[in-house]
């Protein structure tokens, strides 16, 4: 009984063991801290770039963080559009209107000739959109001027396209006097940095302003999210030489950054890139984990793309090194086993010298002490057998050393230039060709009588 009590006990607690087990293999836990640049596909510390299917996952359950908005309000004025017969310049009107970003129940063109703009921006869409009936225009007291302080009363932000830096200045007084809460202007390809330098300062001058300095290079006609773009610094104007930026995609990122909070009082640019660019598998990896494009200006405005790059040199130092390391110890490994083979040979051959020394010894003792019976048989020495031998044992060991090689036909040339020892072994020669000689003699002659024998 108490044997399958205790069995019983054994058993739940096993299970109970395994079960958690299980559960911890399953669930896949994540610091619920996630940092943009994991959120970009670069798990922990950026080691492993993401699977898509993680991505995919991750996107679901935890999203983008949600971007702060800037207080744009009710009125917003675009100025410096619609002068152009070639397009329409509808779409940053759109964009403004369709925004989630924005609320605004008002749109005002600031144009040079309100008929002109009206033609430019009543196409059916404005119109089914809802777009015309938020829309109103306001002319310029003079052709391309800056709206004036009138101009902007009631109006709660701007955005001023090709803005010149001489105009900057009037511009942030008017608003700063009109009370507008936000400006964004857009340089496009400016001077030199000392122009963006003097818009941003007169721009930081102007009270109770929320601004945002935005140049570009040469805007060219193209769709928008079709080109990987940069962001860098607005003063960065040489580099703009051999860049450019499509239009739609450029009206895209202006209006995103009257939108957002975390693009007040900087002064940024916005550049189209190749797709060799680091630029564009980070785009490609925001957008498919459902990235809006106000989160994804965002997080390129803040250092998204860069952190990215560098997350992605770290990586491939630390592969590098262990690879480095890998290589290491893989010389060492083998290294070691060089020496280690080494070792054995020495000591093998150490043990066969040794072996070697034993036998020749072995040999020349035999030897001596058959020459010490000889002599003192024939009364040649007086000395006693083990005295005789220590006495002769080097040349004995001589003796018998050559004569484990004439054995192994082995060269004896390389033995010391004893020429007694020469004689001795010439002699042994000699007196072992003699002995056939008699041996083959003795033969022939029985061979021979053998013959007579039966010749007789
Ligand atoms: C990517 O674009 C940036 C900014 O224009 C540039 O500095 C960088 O060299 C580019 N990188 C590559 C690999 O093209
Ligand atoms: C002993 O000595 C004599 C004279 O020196 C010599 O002729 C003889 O060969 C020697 N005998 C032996 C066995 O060495």
């Amino acid at each position: 009984m108490l044997l399958i009590l205790l069995t019983l006990l054994f058993v739940t607690t096993a299970t109970s063991f395994g079960i958690p087990k299980v559960t911890r293999v399953v669930s896949h836990q994540r610091s619920p801290l996630v940092s943009p640049l994991y959120m970009a596909g670069i798990d922990g510390g950026g080691l492993n770039i993401v699977e898509d299917e993680v991505s995919i996952l991750d996107a679901a359950t935890m999203g983008p963080k949600p971007v702060a908005v800037r207080n744009s309000g009710s009125t917003v004025l675009v100025c410096g559009l619609l002068k152009t017969k070639e397009r329409t310049d509808q779409t940053t009107f759109d964009f403004l209107k369709e925004n989630p970003s924005f609320a605004f129940s008002k749109i005002v063109a600031f144009c040079n000739d309100a008929a002109f703009a009206k033609k430019r921006l009543t196409s059916r869409s404005a119109r089914y959109s809802g777009l015309l009936d938020i829309l109103s225009f306001q002319e310029a007291a003079k052709p391309d001027c800056m709206p004036s302080k009138d101009d902007l009363v009631g109006v709660n932000s701007v955005i001023a396209y090709g803005v010149e830096a001489s105009e900057v200045k009037d511009l942030a007084k008017s608003a700063s006097e009109a009370k507008v809460g936000n400006v964004v202007v857009v340089m496009e390809k400016p001077e030199n940095a000392k122009k963006v330098k003097d818009a941003v300062s007169a721009l930081s001058k102007a009270g109770g302003v929320s601004f945002t300095v935005i140049t570009m290079p040469t805007i060219v006609d193209g769709a928008e999210g079709s080109t990987p773009y940069r962001v860098g610094e607005a003063t960065d104007v040489e580099s703009f030489a051999d860049c450019t930026i499509p239009r739609d995609e450029a009206l895209r990122l202006i209006t995103e950054c009257l939108g957002l909070e975390s693009a007040v009082g900087k002064a940024v640019s916005f550049r189209g890139v190749s797709t060799e660019n680091k630029s564009y598998e980070y785009l490609k990896s925001l957008r498919s984990k459902g990235y809006t494009r106000s989160q994804e200006v965002e997080n390129m405005i803040m250092g998204g793309v860069e952190k990215y790059e560098s997350a992605v040199v770290e990586k491939e130092q630390k592969e590098e090194e262990v690879a480095k390391v890998q290589e290491v110890k893989k010389v060492e490994i083998s290294k070691s086993r060089e020496q280690e083979i080494k070792d054995l040979m020495a000591k093998a051959k150490a043990e066969s010298a040794e072996f070697e020394r034993k036998q020749i010894e072995t040999d020349a003792r035999e030897i001596l002490a058959r020459e010490w019976r000889e002599q003192y048989f024939s009364r040649n020495t007086s000395l006693k057998e083990d005295d005789y031998i220590e006495e002769n044992m080097e040349r004995g060991m001589q003796d018998a050393l050559r004569m484990i090689k004439m054995m192994r036909g082995e060269s004896t040339s390389d033995m010391d230039d004893d020429d007694e020892l020469r004689d001795w072994e010439k002699e042994q020669i000699a007196e072992a060709e003699e002995a056939e000689k008699k041996l083959a003699a003795a033969a022939a002659s029985s061979s021979d009588s053998n013959t007579d024998e039966k010749s007789e």
